[in-house]
C-alpha cells in the first residue's frame, strides 16, 4: 500500500504485518540497537496544522531511528498564517522531495486530499473528528503485548466518541483483528452514524466493566464542543469517569488505556492513570515502534534481518 489514511484501508493481514514488524523492531531496540540505516536518503515531512505532543514527537523519533531525513513543519509560524492553502503548502513540500508526508489537520478528509497532490506516501496523523489510524495501531500493539492475540477480546471504549478520531480508528481496526468492541458514552456524545459501526453501544459503564479485557478512556474534547452541550465535570465523572471504585469491577488482568492528552480527574482519576493496570506510558513508547513499522513498510525499507547482522 502507498498511503495510510484510514484504519478501514487495512485488511487483517495488513494490520498483522504492521504489528509483527513493530514487534520485530521492538526486539531490535531491546538489544540496544537504537538506529537502523534502513531509510537512509529518504525524507519524511511532518506536516502539523493542529497541536500535538505524542504523535509529532514519535513520528520524528521513528523516522530518525530509521535514518530518514526529517523536516518538521508546523502551521504556526508558517505561510499558512498568511492564507496559503493546503494544496500550495503540499506543492511546496513536493518540490523539496518528500518521500512521505505525515499530516495532522483539523479538517476531516485533509490527508485524502493531500494524497492527490503529492507523489510520496501520505500518513494520517489525525484529521478532524475522522481518523487517527497510527494511534489505533499502537493501541492494538499495546493490547497484544499485554494480552496476546486480540481475537474474541472484549474492548470497552468510553467517553466523547462524537469528537474522537481515536475511537473510530480503534473500532475499525479492532473489529478487523477479531476483537469485540463496546462503546460507552452519553447519548449526546455519540455520532448519529454509530449504528453502522462494527461495535455494540451501551450507556451503562458499571454493567460493561466486569466483562472488559481493556477499558480505553477518551478525552472530553472541550475545544470541539459547543458550550451549550458541555457536560459538567462532576456529572460526567459520576456517570462515565474511571475511578478506583469502578476499576475494582475489572478482572485481574484487565488493562486501562488512554491515548492522551488526559483530563485527570474528569474522565480518569489520577490514581487510576498512574496505577499498574494503566498502559498510558507504554502506549507512548509503543507509538515510536509502531510508527517505525508504518514508515518502514510504506517506504519499502531494506530487509530488517540484513540491516542488523
Ligand atoms: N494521542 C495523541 O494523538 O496525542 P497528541 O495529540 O499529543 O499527538
Amino acid at each position: 500500500k502507498r498511503h495510510l489514511i484510514s484504519a478501514a484501508d487495512l485488511s487483517r493481514d495488513d494490520a498483522l504485518l504492521i504489528l509483527d514488524t513493530a514487534d520485530e523492531l521492538a526486539k531490535i531496540s531491546e538489544r540496544s540497537i537504537k538506529k537502523l540505516p534502513t531509510l537512509r536518503g529518504r525524507t519524511v515531512v511532518n506536516l502539523f496544522f493542529e497541536d500535538s505532543t505524542r504523535t509529532r514527537i514519535s513520528f520524528e523519533a521513528a523516522a530518525k531511528r530509521l535514518s530518514a531525513d526529517v523536516i518538521n513543519f508546523s502551521a504556526k509560524g508558517s505561510s499558512v498564517s498568511k492564507g496559503e492553502s493546503l494544496k500550495d503548502t503540499a506543492l511546496t513540500l513536493e518540490a523539496m522531495g518528500a518521500d512521505a508526508v505525515v499530516i495532522r489537520h483539523g479538517a476531516s478528509g485533509a490527508p485524502h486530499r493531500l494524497a492527490n497532490w503529492v507523489r510520496g506516501s501520505v500518513v494520517n496523523a489525525g484529521d478532524g473528528t475522522h481518523e487517527h489510524p497510527t494511534q489505533a495501531l499502537l493501541d492494538a500493539f499495546t493490547m497484544r503485548r499485554r494480552l496476546g492475540p486480540l481475537d474474541g477480546r472484549k474492548i470497552t471504549i468510553v467517553g466523547d466518541v462524537l469528537h474522537s478520531r481515536v475511537a473510530r480508528s480503534n473500532v475499525l481496526l479492532l473489529s478487523t483483528l477479531g476483537a469485540e468492541v463496546t462503546l460507552v458514552a452519553p447519548p449526546t456524545l455519540l455520532p448519529v452514524s454509530v449504528g453502522s459501526w462494527p461495535c455494540e453501544v451501551s450507556y451503562d459503564l458499571d454493567a460493561v466493566l466486569p466483562k472488559s479485557d481493556v477499558v480505553m478512556m477518551l478525552r472530553v474534547q472541550r475545544e470541539r464542543m459547543n458550550a451549550a452541550f458541555f457536560p459538567t465535570e462532576r456529572e460526567y465523572s459520576r456517570r462515565y469517569g474511571l475511578d478506583r471504585e469502578r476499576v475494582a469491577r475489572l478482572h485481574d488482568e484487565a488493562i486501562v488505556m488512554h491515548p492522551g492528552p488526559m483530563n485527570r480527574g474528569m474522565e480518569i482519576a489520577a490514581e487510576v492513570a498512574d496505577s499498574p493496570r494503566s498502559t498510558i506510558v507504554e502506549q507512548v513508547a509503543n507509538g515510536v515502534t509502531t510508527r517505525m513499522a508504518v514508515l518502514y513498510l510504506l517506504l519499502g525499507g531494506a530487509d530488517l534481518g540484513g540491516e542488523i547482522q
